[in-house]
């Protein structure tokens, strides 16, 4: 029986990630650079800055840490070009209905992402009122594998990581809730991952997952 559980925000409560790939995509062009969905799948739960040295390795390319900066940068100007194109109908209806059935069986919900863009994302797309906690970029040093995006969203809701599950499409964000404690569910690029604790296909199969209840 769990007392929480803790999302993962691009990948699994919205297709943001998809947002990503666009504009590292267009990013990674003109640095010709070639950047398949492949490379992608390697920058889920990835911090942005990190999220480049992955890119620039793949294309064998050094650049100076101002140019970095730049890249980033812009890379980040163009995905929150496209942030402004969600709205509350971003959210699938499975999404929704999943996190309200959750709460009305006294789960605590929790988002725990990566991205320094998680409050435009939830205000866009009026999800924050779902949650009772938000973990993000924005109050983390290290960002997963490592576990702290969790911890930190565990301890804004005063429980122990042993009480929370985890929903993640990203292999690093089930080795941070794996390091962390939790149980970790994969879902999406996730789903087959061996190392995931429990394996979904779509977010209403917790409502069905015996270790959660
Ligand atoms: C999430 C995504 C990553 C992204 C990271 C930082 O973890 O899965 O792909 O690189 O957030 O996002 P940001 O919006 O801060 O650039
Ligand atoms: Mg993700």
């Amino acid at each position: 029986m769990k007392k929480a559980i803790l999302f993962d925000l691009d990948g699994v409560l919205l297709s943001t990630d998809e947002l990503h790939y666009a504009a590292w995509k267009s990013v990674a062009d003109e640095l010709g650079i070639r950047f398949d969905r492949q490379v992608n799948n390697r920058l889920r739960g990835v911090s942005r800055m990190a999220s480049l040295e992955i890119i620039l390795q793949h294309g064998g390319m050094t650049l100076s840490s101002e140019e970095k900066e730049a890249v980033a940068a812009r890379k980040n100007d163009r995905y929150r070009a496209l942030l402004m194109t969600l709205s509350p109908d971003s959210v699938a209806p499975e999404v929704r209905e999943t996190l309200a059935a959750l709460k009305a069986r006294g789960l605590k919900l929790a988002v725990g992402s990566s991205s320094k863009n998680t409050k435009l994302i939830l205000a866009q797309t009026d999800l924050g009122c779902c949650f009772d906690a938000v973990s993000d970029g924005t109050n983390i040093s290290r960002s997963k594998p490592d576990p702290e995006v969790f911890l930190k969203a565990a301890a804004f809701l005063g429980l122990d990581p042993a009480d929370c599950a985890v929903v993640e499409d990203a292999v690093a964000g089930i080795d941070a809730a794996n390091a962390g404690g939790f149980l970790s569910i994969g879902i999406g690029d996730a789903a087959d991952y061996e190392k995931a604790d429990r394996q979904i296909n779509s977010l209403s199969e917790l409502l069905s997952l015996k270790s959660l209840f």
